[in-house]
């Protein structure tokens, strides 16, 4: 469910027609609704009303402060990967003990400043990790909260690229290393052992892998209590997937009810992750189309959106929905919708019947909220888009549209290049 309806044809973002932002904002640009990012972490959130949670949103899957500070509003955590993500979560006005911070390669300095924000807990990916961790914390004369990452060697059922928790994948701690791992973290000044973590991949369509990862960590906690180690959080990850094409990925409720009956009996606060089931659908990618190149089979609808906007169809083959922003009458033709960039991965979408575009039609990229801006870049010296969040029939400008001087901001002519003159 989301607020991108057509009224008189024309695709409107919650009251404003997108229309208006074209022309006033210019494209590309990332449209968001307020009211649907709204309705999404309240509608996760509460299925989770009757276990003690934490719903630390994922701040990879959309950045932008505005969001972050959306959520933490609504009682929301972080869920982070980096100083950066520390960084921007921070000055979001996110409390710090909401917010958890997992990935393989942590640096010393990320570690001491998420030890003097004094953050709710590391997850730890490796021994090595946990080994500098532990020294960090002790070198500031502060104990940092830990879990340890535990890869439970599940098939999560979706795109190799965005499957974590198999054997062969780089994240975690095996599980069957995991208990002396603990041990070690138990005995080491500078930590204390609160959690244990787990995420297992992204877009997920169905329960079972998180069923079944519980499963195993279940195993585990039961040797840890054996042990006398103390858990008190079990961070669950992220990954519930949405609907891009005819997926039918389970509701936050349905995912929420298998999970509490797999957790029945554990005295723990539950930790979750979500990204893209809050801000996937909430956003699109608001684009104009600049030329119409007609060949054999198939017509090219080059856009000002391109693969640096939106870079998951050119990386995993994803499929977005594409939308005309005015809706009209006209014949479906075999179309490739595709960006200024010079690669022929530049696509936003690939083979599709759609209505005939022409020139200077504007389109939306459907479910681009998700892993859209966070992963652009500024590959060919494109400016990066605007970011734009609507909220009720206003909108706001939450990102503006990149400059030129971005483009070579921190840039430098080195001395030995400006003492010849060019010819
Ligand atoms: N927690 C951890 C530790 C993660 O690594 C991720 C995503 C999440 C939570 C959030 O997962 P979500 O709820 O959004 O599925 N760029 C890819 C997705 C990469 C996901 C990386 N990790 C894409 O565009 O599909």
């Amino acid at each position: 469910m989301h607020h991108f309806e057509y009224k008189n044809k024309e695709l409107h973002c919650e009251e404003v027609p997108l229309s208006r932002i074209a022309e006033e904002v210019g494209t590309p640009t990332y449209v968001y609704s307020n009211a649907t990012m709204e309705r999404h972490f309240k509608a996760f959130d509460h299925a989770f009303q009757d276990m003690r949670h934490l719903t630390c949103y994922s701040v990879k899957a959309n950045s932008n402060i505005s969001l972050l500070r959306l959520f933490a509003n609504l009682g929301g955590g972080a869920d982070i990967v980096s100083g950066g993500e520390l960084f921007r979560a921070l000055q979001a006005g996110v409390p710090a003990n909401r917010i958890v911070f997992s990935g393989v390669g942590k640096t010393a300095e990320e570690m001491k400043a998420a030890i003097q924000a004094d953050i709710l807990m590391f997850s730890v990916e490796s021994d090595q990790e946990l080994t500098l961790l532990g020294e960090t914390a002790r070198s500031m004369g502060k104990t940092a909260r830990v879990s340890l990452r535990v890869n439970p060697d599940v098939d999560p059922q979706t795109h190799p690229y965005i499957s974590t928790g198999l054997k062969k994948n780089k994240f975690g701690v095996p599980i069957d290393k995991a208990l002396s791992e603990y041990k070690r973290a138990a005995d080491m000044d500078g930590l204390e052992v609160i959690g244990v973590n787990c995420h297992i991949g992204s877009q997920l369509t169905s329960v079972s892998p998180f069923v079944d990862a519980i499963a195993r960590l279940r195993n585990l906690l039961d040797q840890l209590k054996t042990a006398g180690i103390t858990i008190k959080y079990l961070d669950l990850g992220g990954g519930l997937g949405i609907t891009y094409d005819a997926e039918k990925p389970p509701e936050p409720s349905e995912y929420a009810r298998a999970l509490q009956k797999a957790l029945e009996g554990l005295d723990l606060t539950v930790v979750l992750e979500p990204g893209r089931v809050i801000v996937g659908n909430a956003g699109i990618l608001l684009a104009r189309v600049l030329y119409i190149k007609d060949g054999p089979d198939k017509s090219f609808v080059v856009t000002d959106g391109a693969m640096n906007d939106l870079m998951r169809p050119a990386l995993y083959g994803s499929y977005h929905v594409i939308r005309p922003v005015t809706q009209v009458d006209r014949e479906p033709v075999n179309v490739d919708v595709v960006g200024p960039i010079c690669e022929s991965s530049d696509f936003l979408a690939k083979d599709r019947q759609a209505p005939r575009f022409e020139q200077g039609d504007l389109l939306a990229v459907m479910s681009a909220g998700a892993y859209g801006f966070s992963m652009s870049s500024n590959y060919n010296s494109r400016r990066r888009s605007a970011e734009v969040l609507v909220k009720g029939d206003g909108y706001h400008v939450i990102r503006a549209r990149e400059t030129n001087d971005d483009l070579i901001r921190g840039e430098k002519l080195p001395d030995f290049l400006l003492e010849k003159e060019t010819l």
